[in-house]
């Protein structure tokens, strides 16, 4: 099985003899309030999903990525992975100091050993990480939020959160025991942001023809405003998996992570976490975790193309965009149909969801009706509510 990034699949739950010990320590220390996407943040480093990393990033760290995109000591990291706390907060803790991190209620999950508080430097990590400093960028954005200091250090895990769709949460751990049972050796992995369609379908099946097994792993952390709501996404998947993949061949988990928006640089964060969950190969499709016009269709490929064998373990799977051809009658590539561009049927993502929230079934040959209609109730559904 492939190695965890960095070397070894990282581990920072307590021990169960050290639990109760702790629990009573953390009720003594100072508390950090913790929003959801945190709390589901620290758990992630608990488990391993960001291994080598074992907490939140120094300000050596944090320059070193947005610089070089690495960690200090060499290793390939591309975004940064930091605790954002406010001024106040940040004079009221010590370097060196235990804090224990609670929820909003204040329940205890996690405590932290704080090994730096630092001034981030927002307009340089913009520019370098997302390519930009347009504060309508979601993620340049989510940087003026995070709070005017970050906050280093390794966390222990005491307790585990409660988790949306547990159904479909499998942590780097079980995923790696499954592939093993499954005698999976090439393991190909998706990321995805959107209900499926029959884009992501044709490079999922595509790739699985030569591969052993596929991951799918549809992102459920925080997305911005306009994007279809994980809820829908993970019934889209449920109803196509259900009908038209061999369950046999096909794992499915949730990643529990946020959008950054960051295209190539998070492509490879993409990437990377997914090698933690023991895949080896990773699918990179047009404009890979891209946003408006920020980065060039193809920019997520052509970054791992300048990496070495050392730096990442999981190899790139790229496809260029795909199309439904009326010619060929088939979904295709450039690189399969000689067709022209008025022969094949595509529409951008705003416009599917315009239809939709129309209540009108985009193409056949885009979305398959059955997915077409779970989005088009759950977007009535939605605007109801609202
Ligand atoms: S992303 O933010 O997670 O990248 P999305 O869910 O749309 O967004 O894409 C998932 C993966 O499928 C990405 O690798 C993306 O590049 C790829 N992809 C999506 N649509 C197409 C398409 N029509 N042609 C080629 N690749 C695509």
């Amino acid at each position: 099985m492939i190695n965890a990034h960095g070397g070894n699949l990282v581990n920072r739950k307590a021990s169960p003899e050290a639990l109760q010990e702790l629990f009573v320590e953390a009720e003594q220390w100072p508390r950090l309030y913790l929003d959801d996407e945190q709390l589901r943040a620290v758990e992630n480093i608990a488990e391993g999903l960001y291994s080598p990393l074992e907490g939140f990033m120094d300000g050596e760290d944090y320059r070193q990525v947005i610089e070089n995109m690495r960690l200090k000591d060499g290793t390939l990291w591309p975004i940064p992975l930091v605790m954002g706390i406010s001024k106040t907060v940040g004079e009221k803790f010590e370097i060196g100091e235990w804090i224990t991190l609670a929820n909003l209620e204040g329940k205890i999950f996690a405590i932290l050993q704080i090994s730096d508080i630092y001034e981030p430097e927002l307009e340089k990590e913009a520019r370098l990480v997302y390519q930009t400093d347009q504060v309508e960028h979601p993620g340049v954005a989510e940087l003026y939020r995070r709070g005017e200091m970050l906050l280093g250090g390794k966390i222990t895990l005491l307790r585990k959160i409660k988790r949306k769709f547990p159904n479909y949460y499998l942590t780097p751990y079980q995923t790696r025991s499954i592939f093993r049972e499954k005698k999976w050796d090439k393991i190909v992995a998706f990321q995805t942001r959107n209900p499926i369609h029959r884009a992501h379908e044709y490079l999922q099946k595509t790739a699985l023809e030569s591969a052993d097994g596929l991951f799918i792993s549809p992102l459920t952390g925080y997305t911005k405003g306009d994007d279809i709501s994980a809820e829908l996404r993970i019934a889209s998947y449920n109803e196509v998996l259900n009908n038209y993949y061999p369950t046999e061949n096909y794992v499915m988990a949730i990643f529990p992570v946020r959008m950054h928006y960051a295209g190539p640089r998070e492509a490879i964060l993409h990437a990377i976490c997914r090698q933690n969950y023991g895949c080896t190969h990773f699918i990179v499709g047009r404009d890979h975790a891209g946003v408006g016009n920020y980065y060039d269709t193809y920019a997520a490929q052509e970054i791992f193309a300048d990496l070495s064998e050392d730096d990442l373990l999981i190899k790139a799977m790229c496809f260029e965009y795909a199309f439904y051809c009326s010619k060929c009658k088939q979904l295709a590539t450039t690189k399969t149909c000689p067709h022209l561009a008025e022969d094949h049927i595509y529409l951008s993502g705003t416009k599917v969801r315009e239809l939709l929230r129309k209540g009108q079934r985009p193409p056949v040959e885009m979305t398959r009706p059955e997915v077409a209609d779970i989005l088009i109730n759950g977007l009535t559904e939605n605007s109801k509510e609202n």
